[in-house]
């Protein structure tokens, strides 16, 4: 769907931001902006900012940042035209219907055939499981403690032996045999023809939050390898953006979520009424599972294996839910292996208290690097308080810091003041953790040249969009060629141009980004801090050097450009002027 700038500035301009933002965050005003604690990363005082004027958020903690559109993209994981669709929705606004381009249509059209085929198989399966061929499967999942009700719920089924009567079914069903390819569910071979990929088999269907089919795993009935088969990636199923169990575990609402590692797990926990377990598919956990996690609690226990290999993903874990933002605990299953065997042998009580004394995931970190040392030797033993004082660097924020020092130092018998000590020569030497900072494209450290052009161009554009009226009285000067960087440039040619007929719209700016570093880039520019200055003078004086300071940059950047662009000439010969003139005339800020 293609939807027009007009109908896209419309629907943004009927939504305000403040109000939008205010249905996910608690948000209190102050000054001329609202403020609140950033959903964005983890912190304890608020640096995230909604500005009613504006129309934008910003971050000042991780630099996020953008328009009504990037807030619904970010915080609800929405595509561009779900935001559109939902903002639209919460309006009122009507959507045209037909504005579909010919290719979307297609690629639709395809993702609901791929679903289609996908429900008819689970369906297929779903009833082989029930007759008398799928005896078998039906026999292994009762084996299993399964109960007929635990089945059902999870559409679990079998597939047989005979490999092409599946494929017989679909083709009945009217699917093409390269779309029953497409979707994995079977392959082609000289000698059988068509058959299916999933063979004596008991099949899990895996779900999005819609409870659509996206794909299977199936699980051999016995020692076999490969233990389990999955379905690869196909335009419906992204493993990456998935959970197992997330269908029915989003709405359970009991103030976390509990991550395991395989589908049998949490099929266990669900029947054990632990109906908030999930499950990465047959992949290792993700950012992107992380957020989506988020979404739901802040509160994640991990329930992995308790072998070497569980207690490495545990780890990996940890560290993945602490970058988006989210409290990691960690189960405790031993002696049994996961939760599926513990909750055979306990039951559901003796989990429950697993849950309740979930460790915290610093402490588990912690435990799992003692196990590295071997304590009895003084050399060691001094090596494991060494990475635990780098580890507590990880803490920005003091009092949590001096509350894990504490507690750690309490637990493995170290003297609290030699701890301190030990963090606070780390922290000289590599400085403290910053608040979870995301990546963003071309940063450069802070007294390089380029940077401080940079932070100039960035003071310009945020004082101009605070006083709109001061673009009058520079505009004889300053013109968008002088921001020297790209993104900049094109914002500064439209903030102009919006200047100059008196319809100034910041945050409609941000739409003309699609990519959302770059969105996050042009939200930073609308909002840098601007010095806080008390007399007119010293105000006056700020301005005027930034104003200078943009200049002179740009004559520079175009003299360097000399003979090799032809535009270069003109603008460093216009700039001198400008330049000259800027430095001895007064411009007054009322
Ligand atoms: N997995 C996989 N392929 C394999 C083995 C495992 O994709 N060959 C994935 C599956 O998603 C599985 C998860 O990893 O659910 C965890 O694996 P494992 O602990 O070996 O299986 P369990 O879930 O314990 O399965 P079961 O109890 O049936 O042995
Ligand atoms: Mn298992």
């Amino acid at each position: 769907m293609h939807y027009s700038e007009e109908l896209i500035e419309e629907i943004r301009t009927r939504n305000n931001i403040v109000d939008v933002v205010a249905g996910y965050v608690r948000l209190q005003k102050r000054g001329s902006n609202h403020w609140g604690l950033c959903p964005f990363h983890n912190e304890k005082s608020p640096s995230f900012s909604v500005s009613d004027s504006k129309q934008m958020y910003y971050c000042f903690g991780c630099g996020a940042g953008g328009n009504v559109y990037t807030f619904l993209m970010n915080y609800e994981r929405m595509s561009f035209p779900e935001a559109v669709k939902a903002l639209a929705d919460r309006a009122g606004v009507q959507l045209p219907q037909e504005e579909d381009s010919a290719e979307a249509r297609q690629r639709e059209n395809r993702r609901a055939r791929l679903l289609e085929v996908n429900r008819e198989a689970a369906k297929f399966f779903y009833y082989q499981l029930r007759s008398p061929r799928g005896a078998v499967g039906y026999q292994y999942l009762q084996k299993r403690e399964l109960s007929d009700e635990t089945i059902h719920r999870f559409g679990l089924g079998y597939a047989g032996k005979n490999g092409s009567e599946l494929v017989q079914y679909l083709r009945g069903k009217g699917f093409e045999d390269e779309l029953i390819k497409e979707v994995g569910l079977a392959s082609h071979s000289e000698r059988s023809g068509l058959t299916s990929q999933f063979w004596n088999r008991v099949m899990f269907p895996i779900q999005d939050i819609n409870h659509r089919v996206i794909g299977f795993g199936g699980r051999v009935m016995g020692d076999g390898t490969p233990k389990y088969l999955n379905s690869p990636e196909t335009p419906v199923f992204d493993k990456r953006r998935n959970l197992y169990g997330l269908n029915f575990a989003r709405t359970a609402r009991c103030g976390n979520m509990i991550l395991c590692e395989g589908y049998m797990d949490v099929i266990a926990m669900h029947q054990a009424g632990f109906t908030q377990a999930v499950a990465s598919l047959g992949t290792a956990f993700t950012p992107e599972q992380a957020n989506l996690l988020r979404r739901y609690t802040e509160n994640v226990l991990l329930a992995y294996d308790s072998d070497g290999a569980g207690v490495k993903a545990a780890l990996r874990g940890i560290g993945i839910l602490r970058e988006a933002g989210l409290v990691g605990k960690v189960i405790d299953m031993r002696p049994y292996k996961d939760p599926d065997e513990f909750m055979k042998a306990l039951g559901r009580e003796a989990f429950q208290e697993r849950i309740d004394q979930a460790e915290n995931s610093f402490f588990f970190e912690v435990r799992i690097l003692e196990g590295q040392f071997d304590m009895s030797d003084p050399e060691a033993k001094t090596r494991f308080h060494r990475e635990i004082a780098k580890k507590l660097c990880q803490f920005s924020e003091d009092v949590e810091r001096d509350n894990y020092l504490q507690a750690i130092a309490d637990k493995y018998l170290i003297g609290v003041e030699n701890l301190r000590k030990l963090v606070n020569s780390y922290a000289a030497q590599t400085g403290l953790e910053r608040p979870v900072e995301r990546p963003r494209s071309g940063i450069h450290p802070k007294n390089d040249p380029e940077e401080s052009a940079k932070k100039a161009q960035r003071l310009l554009m945020t004082w101009l969009t605070d006083e709109p009226a001061l673009y009058g009285k520079i505009k004889k000067y300053i013109l968008p060629e002088d921001f020297t960087e790209e993104i900049y440039r094109r914002v500064a040619e439209r903030l102009f141009r919006e200047l100059e007929e008196g319809n100034f719209q910041p945050a409609g700016i941000i739409s003309m980004f699609e990519d959302e570093e770059e969105q996050r880039e042009v939200a930073a520019l609308f909002h840098t801090s601007l010095p806080q200055l008390d007399t007119p003078q010293e105000r006056e004086k700020a301005f005027h050097d930034i104003l200078l300071s943009v200049k002179k940059n740009s004559y520079e950047y175009y003299t360097g450009k000399l003979g090799t662009d032809v535009n270069a000439l003109k603008q460093a010969v216009e700039g001198r002027k400008a330049l000259e003139e800027l430095a001895k005339t007064h411009i007054s800020l009322d």
